[in-house]
This record gives structure tokens, C-alpha cells and sequence, in this order.
């Protein structure tokens, strides 16, 4: 391995090489919907992600990588729709260095108005020994094959060189060197299992500068994970040594540990503009929307001190704190919460509020919704009004999206009376209208989300296992909605149901029958026949 010698004291950021690009504007690449998505336990459906990819366009990000289009027919069919639905991001979906996975990339992006065709093979010792069973010498051929095909197929390539980080530095010049001239015009560096640390990266990215004959000629792209925690460090430390595009995700969901979090990136090209003058297309103030959409539809719940989108990543507790911010913001607040979205809680609408401003109310919090979904959605939130003194932003938000999610459901909640407490059995009564029949059941169970998910079961017998059950308020106060996160597993798959409303035993049925739902989808597509409910 060819050495590097990084001096004492260098960050990586400040020292760049001739060759670096002029521009100042890094290129965000969203890979949530592929990366993110092979998180064990997130797996989404095809409406999720749509509503993922049209949040991710709307708030700039440049390139969204769909899924990987051969790795099954949901994910060629998500590829696809994405690519159709997209108009102002590219739309990219990832291909091994193999025809098959070429061609059918293609198939799915060439829908989309700029698409992308995004292939990788390993270039280490190790994953070309062990995983590929491949010579350098074969791994080489099948860069400039592979790329050389997509280019026919697509003007737009981006190639990666999978644990480029622990990749032999001649073997990478050349391979980097290959791909750019086969035609990538993007070259992805990807720290594939998280071991880099920033210098040796920056470092990593600067030889590539100064060795790579044709480097000026394709964006330096990199990749980290976050097995050590230095996915945003080591993605920031390349971008001052040259990197115009950083692969990330919303709340860094991603393999093991996870990516690079979009937010953590975006906002630290923002607020620390002065050390690191480079500027992204991303509107910041979508960023906690985002957060919340994939925390939800995945029931990867945030962790509190999580930057930027942590529930504490504003909150001041201390006395002392608390008293310097009423003196001045700027004493514990690097940043205001307005930026990334998080308004002050704002008290929106009463009981009295009209369907006309509760239309107006959706728009402004980004919601275009058909008729069906507003009427419903707007009886939800009268019912809501008559219940919960204050409905905030949040309270809509999470009433519509809850309301969204329900549109083709075949089985629907009616209503449910449950007899809790330290006296059991505990019993619930529920009332659900199934492929448009009503029906009932009353059940006991070992408590009352137990006894409520038993009747669910009585109507409708299935055999899914529940993997997690998951309760978080809304907002704040005894009367806060509770929003829900169910997951059930079926012959291997799983998927994740939610629900809301102020009584969290309404809310666990909504979110069990989502969960169900989706699961009587994904049987009717592989086995129509089967299909019983
Ligand atoms: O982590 C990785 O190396 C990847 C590549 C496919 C870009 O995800
Ligand atoms: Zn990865």
C-alpha cells in the first residue's frame, strides 16, 4: 500500500491539491431509499417511498438513489415509479458489474428525466479475494466492461470501488483512472465497513488528486459508513480535500451502524460556512420533516441527542442554560431551530376552525391531498379538536400522514372499548370493517394492547410474528397524541404499520392493522390466489 504522509496538525480540510474543482457546491446523493433501506427492519412499500423520493426532491436534494433495481421485482417497480414520478432530481438506481444488473438499472431509470446508472465492484485484497474470488487483473476488465456498458445505455454513470478505503493505492489510481476514462463521470470512494478516520481519508481523496491523471474530468464522490462514528468527519474531511458529492441518508439509517446523516452534513456546511466555504442545494428547513417521515415509515425511532434531529437537539435544561438563552440565543444555540425546520410548536386550529382552513393549514405544512383523504382527514381532526385542548403542527402532521397511509386499506378501524387496569382479565371490544363488512370481537388478553391486538387476530387470523411494538408522543402533555410503530414478520419480510390518536390504544389497533394491511398487499402480489383476509 502506497504511503501517505499527512502532517502533523493537518485536518484535511484547508489542503487541497492542484487539481481540485474550482466550485464550491457539493452535490447531495440521498441513498435512504437503497442504503438506508437495507437497514434490517426498515423495509418500506412502494407508496412510502415515492412519498420519500417527492420530500427529498422538494427539500433539493441533487441525486436520490431509488433502490437497486435487480435485487427484486418491489425494488425494480419502486426504481421505476421513482423515476417516472421525479422531475427535478436525478434518479439513480445501483447495478454490480454484471450485464443483467446493468440492463435492468437501466429498465428502471430510463424512465426519469435525468437518470443514473450506478455501478461498483470491490477493489480491496481482501473483498476481491474473499468475496469476488476474482484476480485485480479480472476486477480491472470488469470496471471498464461494466462502466463501458452503462455509458451506452446511460449519459450519466456514477462507478464505485466498494471498501475503497482499505483498496491498494496504485490498484485504485488505476482503477479510478479506468472507470473515468470508460466514461464515469463520477467516481465514488466508499469507506464500505466504517474504518477510515478523517485524516487518512482526506488524505486518501488528495492522492487520488494528485495521481489520477483524468481526475478533473468526473466528481470525486465519497461514501462512509459509520461503524466507528466518523461517517459525517470523514465525509466533511474529504469534501475539503477535493469530494463534490456526499452519499448520506436522512437520520444516517443505512447498513450496520449506518451512513453519513444527511442533516448532519448539510447543517455543518452551513453553520460552519466559515471553515468550510462550500454550500449545498438543500433546503435545511425540510430537515426535521424528512426526519420525521423516515423515522415514522421505518420505526427507526431517533435517538433524543441526536444531532440535529434528536428531540433534545434544542432543548435547554439546565438553569444555567437556560438563563444565558434568554439573555442571548446565540449563548448555547449554534444554530436556530427555525433552520431545520422545527418551528416553535405552533398553535394552529380549534374546534371552530372550517374545512377551508384546515385545507389552507395542509398546504402550508406541504399537503396536497385528494378529497377522500381531506374529508376523512378533517373529521379526524374535529374528533381530534373535541378531545385535545391545543392541536399543533405536529397533531396535523401526524393525523394526515396517518390518514395517507390508509387510503386503499381493505381492513379499517371502526371502533374499540377496552377494560384496563389492575384488575383483569383486561379485555378489549373491536370493531373493524373488513373488504367493506363490518365485524366485531371481543377478547381478553395479558393486558390491554395484548387483548386488543388478540381481537385484531380473531378477525382476522394470521400467522405474522410481532417484531416491534413502539410508542412515542407527538408533542408534549398528558393528552399528547401517541403515534405507534408496529412491525410484523412473515416468512422472512417484514413490515412496519403506524398509527395516531390520543388514546394509545387506538392508536396501537391502527397501527397493528396498517402493519397487517401492508402485509396482505405483498402476499396479493406474490400469490393472488391466496390471498384471505
Ligand atoms: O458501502 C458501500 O460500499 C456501498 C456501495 C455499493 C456504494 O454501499
Ligand atoms: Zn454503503
Amino acid at each position: 500500500m502506497s504511503a501517505v504522509n499527512v502532517t502533523a496538525g493537518e485536518t484535511g480540510l484547508t489542503k487541497t491539491s492542484p487539481k481540485s474543482p474550482a466550485s464550491a457546491r457539493v452535490i447531495i446523493f440521498d441513498t435512504t431509499l437503497r442504503d438506508g433501506e437495507q437497514s434490517p427492519g426498515a423495509s418500506m412499500n412502494l407508496e412510502e417511498k415515492i412519498r420519500i423520493a417527492l420530500l427529498l426532491e422538494e427539500m433539493g436534494v441533487d441525486v436520490i438513489e431509488a433502490g437497486f433495481p435487480i435485487a427484486s421485482n418491489g425494488d425494480f417497480e419502486a426504481v421505476s415509479e421513482i423515476a417516472k414520478r421525479i422531475t427535478q432530481s436525478t434518479v439513480c438506481g445501483l447495478a454490480r458489474a454484471g450485464r443483467a444488473d446493468i440492463e435492468r438499472c437501466w429498465e428502471a431509470v430510463q424512465h426519469a428525466k435525468r437518470p443514473r446508472i450506478h455501478t461498483f465492484i470491490s477493489t480491496s485484497p481482501l473483498h476481491m479475494k474473499f468475496k469476488l474470488q476474482m484476480a485485480a487483473e479480472q476486477v480491472h476488465q470488469a470496471v471498464i466492461d461494466s462502466v463501458t456498458q452503462a455509458r451506452n445505455l446511460c449519459p450519466d454513470v456514477e462507478w464505485s470501488c466498494e471498501d475503497g478505503s482499505r483498496t491498494e493505492h496504485d490498484f485504485l489510481c488505476r482503477t479510478v483512472e479506468s472507470a473515468i476514462k470508460a466514461g464515469a463521470r463520477t467516481v465514488n470512494i466508499p469507506d464500505t465497513v466504517g474504518y477510515a478516520v478523517p485524516e487518512e481519508f482526506a488524505a486518501l481523496i488528495r492522492m487520488l488528486f494528485d495521481r489520477v491523471p483524468n481526475i478533473d474530468q468526473a466528481v470525486v464522490s465519497v461514501h462512509c459508513h459509520n461503524d466507528l462514528g466518523l461517517a459525517v468527519a470523514n465525509s466533511l474531511a474529504a469534501v475539503g480535500a477535493g469530494a463534490r458529492q456526499v452519499e448520506c441518508t436522512v437520520n444516517g439509517l443505512g447498513e450496520r451502524a449506518g451512513n453519513a446523516a444527511m442533516e448532519e452534513i448539510v447543517m455543518a456546511l452551513k453553520t460552519r460556512h466559515d471553515r468550510m466555504p462550500f454550500t449545498t442545494g438543500v433546503k435545511s428547513e425540510y430537515i426535521t420533516r424528512a426526519s420525521r417521515l423516515v423515522s415514522a415509515i421505518t420505526g427507526f425511532v431517533v435517538q433524543p441527542n441526536k444531532a440535529i434531529v434528536g428531540t433534545n437537539a434544542f432543548a435547554h435544561e439546565s438553569g444555567i442554560h437556560q438563563d444565558g438563552m434568554l439573555k442571548h440565543a446565540g449563548t448555547y444555540e449554534i444554530m436556530t431551530p427555525e433552520s431545520v425546520g422545527l418551528g416553535k410548536s405552533t398553535l394552529v386550529m380549534g374546534k371552530h376552525s372550517g374545512r377551508h382552513a384546515f385545507k389552507m393549514k395542509l398546504k402550508e405544512l406541504g399537503f396536497e391531498v385528494g378529497d377522500n383523504a381531506l374529508n376523512e382527514a378533517f373529521r379526524r381532526f374535529k374528533d381530534l379538536a373535541d378531545r385535545k385542548k391545543d392541536v399543533y403542527d405536529e397533531d396535523i402532521v401526524a393525523l394526515v400522514d396517518d390518514e395517507v397511509v390508509r387510503a386503499h386499506e381493505r381492513i379499517r378501524f371502526v371502533s374499540l372499548q377496552v377494560i384496563a387496569g389492575s384488575k383483569g382479565p383486561q379485555s378489549a371490544e373491536l370493531e373493524l370493517e373488513i373488504d367493506g363488512e363490518r365485524r366485531s370481537a371481543k377478547t381478553t388478553g395479558n393486558g390491554p394492547v395484548d387483548a386488543t391486538f388478540n381481537a385484531i387476530k380473531q378477525m382476522v387470523p394470521h400467522t405474522a410474528r410481532l417484531q416491534l411494538y413502539q410508542v412515542h408522543a407527538v408533542t408534549e402533555g398528558t393528552d399528547a397524541q401517541a403515534e405507534v410503530t408496529v412491525r410484523l414478520e412473515e416468512n422472512g419480510k417484514s413490515v412496519n404499520g403506524q398509527g395516531s390518536d390520543p388514546d394509545t390504544l387506538v392508536a396501537s389497533a391502527r397501527a397493528y392493522i396498517h402493519a397487517l394491511n401492508k402485509l396482505l398487499t405483498k402476499r396479493a402480489k406474490t400469490a393472488p390466489a391466496a390471498m384471505t383476509a
